[in-house]
């Protein structure tokens, strides 16, 4: 209990000696989230993760302020969740990248941009209907690739039809698995659309509810709510091609760089992160538009992106990416992403690691610290991780005088 006290105490003086910040409390937070833990230890574990989040979100906060970042960010369901839990349950592809390798086979098309057309400055297919408004949540399931596949065709399907038709991400999730999908350790967009192809149709949402966990393929063919002809790539890293490509055909499926907590706790803004990598692309969703944001003499390209990540991310499950902006954290299909281990927070380990029934004051902490140091790995580079971590690393070093 102490230790908590303590705890707390540090970051009630980081906080006050930060800025006004509007930072939601553990217990609004747990109940507008409905929150549940297993236990006390648990909860005191989430909470400290939590605690460590919302100093991050308002250092970013107060930089975004004083003009440092052209986006803000905010406590949202993912909270208690560490970086490293968060990529594994949500984002991380399998290592095995089955799909990569199996997609080598599919029957590719490259997308030849139309010549002479008249591409406007602005295009938002959430306007013109083809995108339904039903924000979804892939839950703990890293099942954005079926989500970013049926969003797109969903669209075509509607510019077709004129019908916006809800398509079933269970279907893709459950019946996939020969075409390298994974369930909900993931998959990609052309396993996916090749497997509706082969399949002759995915099924209705509503025939086929979404469960966040992968089951028996249920396909049913009575329910059949939309089929795909064929899909396309579009010439990786030419955002002019892609322009064109979301203004003359519709929502296009991408695969973006979203491992980092600027990205998990994005509230609103162009979301700009030179750090972003092009390569390794670990999450799917899908474009529906692109706009500039004017002012004064500001002007900024963005993207407009739908996520599978609920209503309460983002601007309403919605992000604004930065456009012509050299390509950042890419969006392109096809990918092949594999975090840097480097990329984590080891919070975790270091919550594993250390002994808590031996810290029962300050002394002890200390001395439990300095233990759980040792056994961590030494690859890991200390900057990456959040800033409790640096603190208590800091004090194990510094035998608690820093
Ligand atoms: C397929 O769906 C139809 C319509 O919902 C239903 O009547 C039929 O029983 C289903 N078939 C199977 C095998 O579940
Ligand atoms: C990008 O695509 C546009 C439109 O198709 C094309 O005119 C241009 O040459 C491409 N740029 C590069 C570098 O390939
Ligand atoms: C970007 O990466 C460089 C080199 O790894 C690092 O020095 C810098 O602090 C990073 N910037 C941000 C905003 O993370
Ligand atoms: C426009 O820029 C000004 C000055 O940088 C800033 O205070 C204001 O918040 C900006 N407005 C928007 C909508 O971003």
């Amino acid at each position: 209990m102490h230790l908590f006290h303590y705890f707390l105490a540090v970051l009630i003086i980081v906080q006050a000696a930060g800025q006004q910040s509007q930072s939601i409390s553990w217990n609004s937070f747990k109940r507008r989230y409905d929150k549940q833990y297993i236990d006390a230890k648990e909860e005191q574990h989430r909470r400290i993760i939590f605690e460590d989040n919302v100093a991050k979100i308002n250092r970013h906060n107060y930089e975004a302020n004083l003009g440092l970042h052209t986006y803000t960010l905010k406590v949202n369901n993912f909270a208690d969740m560490t970086h490293e839990e968060f990529l594994r349950k949500m984002v991380r592809r399998s290592k095995t990248n089955i799909a990569t390798k199996v997609s080598k086979t599919f029957h590719r098309h490259t997308y030849l941009p139309p010549s002479n057309v008249v591409i406007p400055d602005a295009i938002d297919w959430t306007e013109k209907g083809a995108v339904l408004s039903l924000i979804e949540t892939q839950g703990q399931c890293a099942s954005n690739y079926a989500f970013a596949s049926k969003g797109a065709l969903e669209g075509q399907h509607f510019l077709k039809t004129g019908k916006l038709v809800r398509l079933s991400a269970q279907n893709i999730m459950d019946c996939s698995d020969k075409y390298g999908n994974e369930g909900c350790n993931g998959g990609t967009m052309e396993a996916s659309y090749q497997y509706i192809k082969d399949n002759k149709g995915v099924d209705t949402e509503v025939s086929y509810p979404y469960e966040a966990m992968e089951g028996e393929c249920r396909f049913n063919r009575t329910n059949v709510g939309a089929t795909v002809t064929g899909f396309v790539d579009i010439p990786s890293g030419n955002e002019t091609a892609l322009q064109i490509a979301l203004a003359t055909v519709g929502p296009i499926a991408v695969s973006v760089d979203a491992s980092h907590s600027s990205f998990i706790f994005y509230s609103e803004g162009v979301y700009n992160y030179p750090n972003c990598s092009k390569t390794e692309l670990d999450h799917p969703f899908f474009l529906v538009g692109y706009d500039t944001l004017i002012n004064g003499t500001f002007k900024q390209d963005y993207y407009i992106a739908k996520n599978s990540w609920g209503d309460s991310w983002g601007l309403n499950g919605y992000i604004w990416m930065s456009r012509n902006n050299n390509n950042q954290c890419d969006h392109w299909p096809p990918n092949s992403p594999d975090l840097s281990p480097l990329d984590y927070c080891i919070w975790d380990e270091f919550v594993k690691v250390i002994n808590w029934n031996k810290v029962t004051s300050k002394t002890t902490l200390i001395q439990e610290l300095k233990k759980a140091v040792k056994k961590i790995r030494k690859d890991v580079v200390f900057e990456s991780c959040n800033s409790w971590t640096n603190r208590l690393y800091r004090m194990a070093q510094h035998d608690g005088d820093y």
